[in-house]
């Protein structure tokens, strides 16, 4: 069966689905790897380098293929190019992606998304989540070293001691612990804030002190946490407030799934922080923790800078198409038989990931959005 790799379509987007390591895994399982002209381009993969690995590359790579593997959700036209019932796997945003869910639909094809495969373990190798969430990490505590105008580690030397910087970290989830793990590595002292129960241990374990704000914890379902209400959000700020003047970096990474990002800091509370001071906003596209935060765009509040997240992931193209390469990977050999790729819907995985199958819309929540959509 023929697997093609597509040229992403949407501006600013750097990753590629599946790198040149990856094709000699599937080709051993039987699959045929088609790649589209210059798809890797942007990421640092090269057409020789898919070649070598032994990939066809081409224009025409997606015609006729029974799978489409891609970051962002195909062009309708791509789509179209497939064969019948083929199978599309992406990130699939329902609520922006309901005309190409519907086309998907009515033309018998399935379409797994990317951000449904289910957190339990037997799928960490699949959670493209929490690989791309781990670069989008990294990047923050990388931007926040970069622009804050001194050392991140302490320094004795002959010209005098430095200190080490102060990060601040809000939300301790993948993206926060691997931003904690990194300032750490360059040498801060990090402090770090979540509402989960069970962030106060996992920020130890990563070398941050845990703030302890004496506030209940907001634990929801599947391990993710719960939206605060108003007055918990106004005694989280007010006692977050010295932390956040304290520091030289603050870094912020709250979500909660299906919501808009908390405010978590307000632009009172950036303006109070010293001259030089740096805020990095991973969650800014998400409607932003910080207040005045812009996606893509870093702006002065009173005298600290702050850069707002947008599309971080694909910012480390490199490496964050490496990582989404081998979940991808690892979700198709759980589905190949005898060189061809088949859905197992009694499976866990795929179900839990599957969108649309046969013409029905089988991920419920998408399901009513398309159902209010078409009524
Ligand atoms: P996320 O991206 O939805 O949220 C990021 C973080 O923001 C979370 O830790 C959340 O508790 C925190 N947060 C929400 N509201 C906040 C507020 N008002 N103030 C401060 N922090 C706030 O979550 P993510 O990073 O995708 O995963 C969260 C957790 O899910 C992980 O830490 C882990 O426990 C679990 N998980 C389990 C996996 C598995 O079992 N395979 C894989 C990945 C995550």
């Amino acid at each position: 069966m023929k697997v093609a790799v597509v040229c992403e379509t949407l501006p600013d987007e750097r990753r590629v689905a599946l790198v040149p390591d990856a094709v000699p895994r599937l080709a051993k399982a039987g699959l045929t790897i088609g790649v589209e002209t210059g798809a890797g381009d942007a990421a640092g993969f090269p057409d020789d380098a898919y070649r070598d690995a032994g990939a066809e590359v081409g224009t025409d790579v997606l015609d006729g293929a029974g799978v489409l593997l891609a970051v962002q959700p195909p062009a309708p036209e791509q789509v179209d190019r497939l064969a019948e019932g083929a199978l599309v796997v992406s990130f699939l945003p329902a609520p922006r992606e309901l005309h190409l869910i519907a086309a998907i639909r009515d033309s018998g094809r399935t379409a797994l998304a990317m951000e449904l495969i289910p957190r339990i373990s037997r799928a960490q190798s699949m959670d493209a989540l929490s690989s791309q969430a781990l670069v989008a990490g990294y990047r923050c505590a990388i931007i926040a070293a970069e622009r804050l105008p001194r050392f991140f580690p302490m320094s004795m030397t002959a010209a005098g001691n430095v200190p080490p910087a102060k990060v601040l970290v809000v939300g301790a989830g993948v993206a926060g612990l691997q931003a904690i793990a990194t300032a750490r590595r360059l040498g801060a002292v990090v402090k770090a804030y979540d509402v989960r129960t069970a962030a106060a241990e996992e920020v130890r374990s990563v070398g941050a002190d845990f703030i302890d704000l004496d506030l209940p914890a907001l634990d929801g379902a599947a391990g993710y946490a719960r939206e605060m209400n108003e007055e918990r959000a106004r005694l989280q700020r007010e006692r977050l407030t010295p932390h956040v003047a304290a520091a030289d970096a603050v870094i912020t990474t709250a979500a909660v799934p299906g919501r808009p990002a908390p405010v978590v800091v307000t632009r009172e509370m950036v303006a109070a922080m010293r001259p030089g001071a740096v805020v990095v906003d991973l969650a800014a596209e998400q409607g932003g923790n910080v207040e005045g935060s812009q996606p893509g765009r870093e702006v002065m509040i009173g005298n600290a800078r702050v850069w707002g997240g947008r599309n971080v992931p694909s910012q480390m193209p490199g490496q964050a198409s490496q990582l989404y390469a081998t979940n991808l990977t690892n979700l198709l050999l759980l589905m190949t038989e005898d060189g061809s790729v088949r859905p197992d819907l009694d499976d866990e995985i795929v179900a839990g990931c599957c969108v649309v199958h046969a013409g029905e819309v089988r991920h419920e929540p998408t399901r009513d959005l398309l159902a209010a959509k078409e009524a």
